[in-house]
């Protein structure tokens, strides 16, 4: 260990997206040693797909909204499985979290008299997303970037923690290695918050970028952390088709909250037929009704093309399916016809260079062909909601690789609020815990050499598996076997596929050296991607039943007896995957209530 680059910390977070920064800045204020370690660049982050708004009931456009609406709407919208007592959290503090990135620096779109725009977002009762046209997420991370940086919090870029280290029962610290000359790197920590986002890169068609490898869960998971709520799989309805090379884009639904319709290949806006009794009361059914919602603020009856993002993906295959589908495998998503060319370009302009550029489409003249991608893992490390502190000591998670906030679906907009709202108590809580430690953990070097003995094990295998060839079949597994629609019987072939790839990627060769190496990094993350591909899979086998991301083509309905359950994953003492059923917390009455109020 003498060789190795060590750095110790009170706190070290572990991803630079928004959650992460939102920590750091917490963790780093509240006066502990804090760094921030992300495997890209800083700002690189998912945090930037989510484009359309961050949700809070700040009552700007409908001054009935406030957070009881917000929490009941989160609730149901993740089909009654979420933790109440995070949605309640959530929904309360997001006001409070928009309001302090506009003094941060954030600047939102306005109303007429200059207060901060929302907009419409499907299962949001009312127009809820402050907005900066449609690159919200982007706004948030330079605003929470230039604002960590200003701290003076310390900042390792391109840095890949490979595990999380103990002293007895508690964390100790990370190993790692630098991406670009591959040398090793430790840090001390006397707690880690995991903000690594999602697992969108064990899937075929998704929206994320390279770094989506559950990174996060695994790191926790292999620490003896539980992983919660790992069936439920985000496919975003609407995500680029064509051409092939930009397949799973967003396309933010942004697009449907200004008004946007979705259109068959008979040109009939199909949404109408698929309105779930679930959603029905508050669901537009005819055309002209949806209309008014569009033109009248005062109609809370909302169109079927914004209903949770579950059910409007579901449609889109099924329209496919039923070969009413547009050329590329898609449907239509029209802007074109609802507004003039100004207010488009004005309202959305990524989406409108996004086709121009990758599709040469102008979507003010013409509709976008789109389809489901998979956008966002609701499953993750289970935590304690007021802290965000994980089952092993020591290690808190927030962001999307944190669990139990959306349930069996999240609301579009709603992750962005979740990060900041959850990035902000994660770092209170770590920087309390490490603060409230007396004596630094102890690091042990024999640990460290075996995670070292590890990564370099990788390159024994020259001449090996291609590490490219496994994660891309593991890709097509996950996509056709563990996809929007599931069968048990695919879920086994899944699973067995699964096994060979585990496999295959203990075999995966690095070829070359270790400075900038991206075979042996994708060999590194094949462990990550397979273990998050397990437990997907694992709890879809188990949960017989349809709920929110979770769809059994051999159990379609929902069952209320499954509404009791969480399922949580942990490592048993041999390695393998334990499952176990865990009962969902009871809500208190006072909220309780607000759902029969609703009825
Ligand atoms: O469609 C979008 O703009 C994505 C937002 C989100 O995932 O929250």
């Amino acid at each position: 260990m003498a060789e190795i680059q060590t750095h110790e910390y009170d706190v070290i977070v572990v991803g630079a997206g928004g959650a992460g920064l939102r920590a750091a800045i917490e963790a780093s204020a509240m006066g502990a040693r804090t760094a921030l370690v992300c495997k890209s660049l800083l700002g690189k982050a998912h945090t930037v797909m989510a484009e359309g708004g961050i949700a809070a009931a700040m009552g700007n456009v409908y001054s009935e909204d406030n957070w009881q609406v917000h929490f009941r709407d989160t609730m149901r919208g993740g089909k009654m499985l979420g933790n109440w007592r995070m949605a309640q959290i959530h929904a309360q503090e997001s006001p409070d979290r928009v309001h302090e990135l506009e003094a941060w620096g954030a600047l939102f779109d306005r109303t007429q008299d200059g207060r901060i725009q929302q907009r419409a977002f499907g299962g949001h009762r009312y127009d809820r997303l402050a907005h900066v046209g449609d690159r919200t997420g982007l706004e948030m991370i330079r605003t929470l970037q230039q604002h960590a940086v200003h701290k003076g919090i310390d900042v390792y870029m391109e840095c890949t923690i490979s595990r999380l280290l103990k002293d007895g029962d508690r964390i100790s610290g990370a190993v790692g290695y630098w991406r670009e000359s591959g040398e090793y790197v430790a840090f001390k920590a006397k707690a880690v918050v995991l903000a690594t986002g999602g697992t969108g890169k064990a899937f075929r068609i998704n929206s994320n970028s390279w770094e989506y490898t559950g990174d996060g869960h695994s790191l926790a998971y292999w620490a003896g952390a539980e992983l919660i709520d790992m069936e439920f799989i985000q496919f975003h309805p609407t995500g680029m088709v064509w051409p092939p090379s930009v397949r799973g884009i967003l396309v933010t639904e942004g697009v449907r909250g200004e008004g946007g319709i979705l259109t068959n290949s008979d040109g009939k806006r199909f949404m109408f037929e698929y309105i779930s009794d679930y959603f029905r009361a508050e669901t537009a059914e005819t055309e002209e009704e949806a209309d008014r919602w569009y033109g009248d603020k005062l109609n809370n009856r909302r169109t079927p093309d914004l209903l949770p993002r579950d059910e409007v993906a579901r449609a889109i295959v099924a329209e496919v399916k039923a070969g009413r589908g547009s050329p590329h495998g898609g449907v239509f998503l029209d802007i074109a016809s609802r507004h003039p060319a100004d207010y488009i370009k004005r309202a959305l302009p990524s989406m409108y260079h996004q086709f121009k550029q990758l599709a040469d489409i102008d979507i003010t003249a013409a509709p976008m062909e789109v389809g489901p991608t998979m956008h966002y893992t609701m499953g993750g490390v289970r935590v304690e909601p007021d802290t965000g502190a994980a089952t092993v000591p020591g290690i808190f998670a927030a962001g999307e690789c944190a669990g139990g906030m959306h349930g069996a679906n999240r609301l579009g907009g709603n992750s962005l609020s979740d990060l900041v709202v959850f990035g902000r108590r994660a770092g209170i809580g770590a920087a309390e815990y490490a603060l409230g430690l007396g004596s630094q953990p102890v690091l042990a070097e024999a640990d460290v050499n075996a995670v070292t003995s590890e990564l370099e094990a990788c390159f024994g295998n020259d001449g090996g598996e291609n590490p490219y060839a496994i994660q891309s079949d593991l890709q097509d597994a996950m996509h056709m076997l563990v996809g929007i629609i599931r069968t048990g019987a695919e879920i086994e072939e899944a699973l067995g596929k699964i096994a060979e790839l585990k496999a295959r990627a203990m075999k995966a060769g690095a070829t070359g050296g270790k400075a900038y190496n991206p075979s042996w990094h994708l060999a590194m993350d094949l462990r990550s991607l397979l273990t998050v591909a397990e437990a997907s899979a694992r709890a879809a086998g188990e949960r017989t039943e349809s709920r929110g991301g979770h769809t059994r083509n051999d159990y379609q309905e929902t069952d209320p007896e499954w509404g009791k359950w969480n399922l949580s994953l942990s490592q048993a003492a041999d390695g393998s995957m334990k499952l176990e059923k865990t009962p969902l917390a009871e809500m208190p009455a006072e909220l309780a209530t607000l759902f029969e109020e609703a009825k």
